[in-house]
């Protein structure tokens, strides 16, 4: 008996593979600080509780395959205050923006049909892609230019006439970068002359900082029915437990295709979609708290980077992640050392190298993704934990 090809081709998570060790530490008595994770220690909005504890029903039944009305009506009002209008025929309630990344792909290409990702990338997009049949051609973007798009060529370049579709994600992980109007503009265009739909990841929306300006791909006007924008409650309100994304689409021949996807997965889950739906009383007061809370994060820990000697990076401006350059040449043995053989007064930290965000063999070598999801003491201590673990490191290995 033989499992899959399309299974055995797939891989297990590049972030997940270092939990054993950090498990070990913890068991040996080392506190691990997670730089590793983008799961926010921000407390979810008791909105959301309040809602499931006044359920009444007596039976947890399938919900409508579209997702509830509430909930729907809740984005709708929440697209609004962004300057979004959408009908409820817009949005498909999926579990969670995995789901719904992945229904994009399953919609949209056949299989042996490519997507082209700016690289370095979110990694589960390549599972993703793998379960979808689809091949992903990632064109390059540097930490020297913060991952902005510089080069329409590169772009073009790995445009094969099997495209379908470009997956952006935007503000992105692992980069951090927000792009501007001027590229958003630029890859719609590109996606116009080369018949392309546009997948866009926009999880992390509400986490711009200082004066950047976050530009939807859904304000091109002129793109709309090529556009299936993926959103989550996730990142939002530090609701990753509650599973609640959705697909916002346009295109009504899309939209209602998404229909055999969702009918056939039955519903999301009930409690959580009431949960959600009440997320839209939350207080704009408590996305601005969150968003001014990660951006001190995001200038402790850039600040502390950059004062390591021999470490680089640019400073990002949106989600919380920052790509740094070490000065090492294998930062996944890095890491596992760090984990393993290495402590600051009985303390360590957790990083994720950053080679598993890169589809281009070789690249990623020498560069870790820190997330900012601990608090602002906390990154601190994490700083002077890597600054001594790199000094200790380079007695012991190059
Ligand atoms: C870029 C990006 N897209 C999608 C997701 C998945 O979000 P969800 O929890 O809504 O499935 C993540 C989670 O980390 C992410 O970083």
């Amino acid at each position: 008996m033989n499992i899959s090809k399309r299974i055995d081709n797939m891989t297990f998570s590049e972030i997940r593979k270092f939990i054993p060790y950090s498990d070990e530490a913890k068991e040996r008595g080392i506190e691990v600080y997670h730089l590793n994770i983008g799961q926010p220690d921000i407390k979810t909005p008791e909105e959301f509780f309040e809602a499931i504890k006044s359920f009444e029903g007596k039976t947890l039944k399938y919900e409508n395959s579209h997702g509830i009305k509430e909930l729907i009506n809740s984005f709708i009002k929440y697209y609004k205050s962004i300057n979004i209008n959408l009908d409820k025929d817009d949005i498909l309630i999926t579990n969670g923006a995995s789901e719904g990344i992945l229904f994009a792909l399953l919609t949209l290409c056949d299989f042996g049909d490519e997507i082209i990702v700016p690289e370095p990338y979110y990694t589960n997009y390549n599972n993703m892609a793998k379960m979808a049949g689809v091949k992903i051609n990632s064109f390059r973007t540097y930490r020297e230019d913060g991952f902005h798009i510089k080069s329409k060529d590169e772009i073009l370049r790995n445009i094969s006439p099997n495209t379908k579709a470009m997956l952006i994600c935007n503000p992105g992980n692992p980069t951090g970068v927000v792009y501007t109007r001027e590229e958003v503009r630029l890859l719609c265009d590109i996606a116009v002359e080369k018949d392309l739909f546009i997948i866009v990841d926009e999880v992390y929306r509400e986490f711009v900082y200082g004066e950047e300006k976050f530009t939807s791909f859904m304000y091109m006007e002129d793109v709309q029915d090529r556009i299936v924008l993926v959103d989550s409650i996730s990142k939002r309100y530090s609701a990753c437990g509650a599973r609640i994304g959705m697909l916002v689409c346009k295109n009504k021949l899309v939209s209602s295709e998404f229909m055999k996807l969702s009918q056939t997965r039955l519903s999301v889950s009930s409690l959580d979609q009431i949960g959600a739906a009440k997320l839209i009383d939350v207080t704009p007061q408590y996305l601005s708290d969150v968003n001014k809370e990660y951006e001190k994060r995001r200038d402790v820990l850039y600040e502390g980077l950059i004062s390591i000697p021999g470490v680089s990076c640019e400073k990002p401006s949106g989600a919380f992640y920052i790509i740094a350059k070490l000065p090492l040449k294998d930062t996944n043995h890095f890491t596992k050392w760090l984990l393993t053989d290495f402590n600051l007064s009985n303390k360590t930290v957790m990083i994720t190298p950053a080679a598993g965000f890169y589809s281009t063999e070789g690249l990623g070598l020498d560069e870790v993704r820190l997330s900012y999801c601990i608090n602002c003491e906390d990154l601190k201590a994490s700083i002077e934990i890597l600054r001594h673990g790199i000094i200790e490191y380079k007695k012991h290995f190059k």
